[in-house]
């Protein structure tokens, strides 16, 4: 085992810091140049077939949901095709209306959890289209499927994904791209969103070198009772990751909530023992999320922001994560690593054994 580890102190930690490495592996021989778009032929499906459907539902349990929710985004932005995420498992226990002009998505690590198993069946019994976004070759929902992306992530071992996830988000970037370059992605968008992809790899390393600074932040974070992860639009997705992996490996409680809906509710609920991670990406919604922000600060809430270079928070004095800029539809992507290393060190400054964390199982192959 310690083999293994070469010399990292935990699955966890070594698998995420593979994350540059893994990224490249799946990016490799996809990115298409000529035509400015991404090959995924292990798709099963042609051109004329991916350009009739009329809308997406991506399907996914925990996190591989969450980014499935990312995806859904980058689809409805570069694809311009109505796409949502729901987790398999209310899915499957709904009467869900299968379409023949829906493209259906199943996504999930292992290949193997059970509930998004049985969503992709009852697709497949009622007639619709599947394709998988899986990492393990030849698992149950790999074998079951009409064709997919693998994530060529490697072994993951921990029970709280990372490299798995991120390669997730780039697997659902390309087949944004490539379903915008079959309806209405002009040729130079797609070039742009290749640019943002090749730069992603090194820019989490770049992001991994700043582990210190973010240890000091989940340092803070692992002394709370409670918890607020605070995103809208493309960064609640970030947040509903972040906060889950938070009470995933820490058993710190984090609510994820949507930023615009915090004076809706919950800001009630913010005093000082209440810290909020604010995502807060440099981007057109960014005065309204610093706002936000400041209301928090206005309740004696503390306040860490993760967001990007030339957002300005420093009047405000709130500690900052900050993230290399992409392109808008990549920068989920991004934005998400630096709460898996919160989550990381705040378990285990909490002395939590971070890679077999208390009633969770790598995959949950039972109902
Ligand atoms: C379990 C794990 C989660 C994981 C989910 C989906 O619930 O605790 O961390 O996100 O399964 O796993 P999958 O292998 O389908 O991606």
């Amino acid at each position: 085992e310690d083999l293994e580890l070469s010399g990292h102190e935990h699955y966890m930690l070594k698998e995420m810091r593979e994350q540059p490495d893994a990224a490249e592996t799946c990016l490799r021989g996809r990115l298409d140049e000529r035509f400015a778009t991404a090959r995924l032929d292990g798709i099963g499906l042609d051109a004329r077939e991916m350009r009739g459907f009329r809308r997406v539902k991506v399907l996914g349990c925990g996190s591989a949901y969450y980014v499935g929710q990312m995806g859904a985004q980058m689809i409805e932005d570069l694809a311009r095709i109505p796409a949502d995420a729901e987790a398999a498992s209310e899915f499957r226990y709904r009467r869900p209306i299968i379409e023949p002009d829906t493209l259906y998505v199943a996504v999930s690590q292992s290949g193997e959890t059970a509930d998004t198993a049985f969503a992709v069946s009852e697709i497949k019994r009622k007639g619709g289209r599947v394709i998988g976004v899986v990492n393990v070759v030849g698992s149950t929902i790999a074998r079951e499927v009409d064709g997919g992306i693998y994530l060529h992530a490697g072994p993951e071992i921990a029970v709280a994904s990372t490299k798995a996830l991120t390669n997730m988000g780039l697997a659902f970037a390309m087949l944004a791209l490539h379903l915008g370059r079959l309806h209405d992605l002009s040729f130079a968008d797609g070039q742009r969103i290749l640019r943002g992809l090749e730069r992603i790899p090194a820019q989490i390393t770049q992001i991994l070198d700043d582990e210190p600074a973010i240890a000091e932040v989940a340092g803070e974070i692992a002394q709370a009772a409670s918890t607020f992860y605070i995103g809208r639009v493309r960064g609640f997705p970030v947040a509903r990751e972040g906060a889950q992996k938070l009470k995933e490996i820490s058993y710190v409680h984090a609510e994820a909530y949507q930023t615009s809906e915090l004076k809706h509710g919950p800001l009630a609920l913010i005093n000082a023992q209440m810290p909020t991670i604010a995502i807060i990406p440099g981007d057109d919604l960014a005065k309204r999320n610093v706002a936000a922000a400041e209301q928090v600060l206005a309740r004696k809430g503390p306040l860490v922001s993760i967001t990007h270079p030339g957002v300005e928070l420093d009047h405000l004095g709130v500690r900052s994560i900050v993230v290399p800029k992409n392109e808008p539809e990549l920068d989920p992507i991004l934005l998400t690593i630096p709460t898996q290393i919160l989550a990381y060190r705040a378990a285990v400054v909490l002395g939590h054994d971070v890679d077999k964390p208390r009633n969770l199982a790598k995959s949950v192959t039972v109902e």
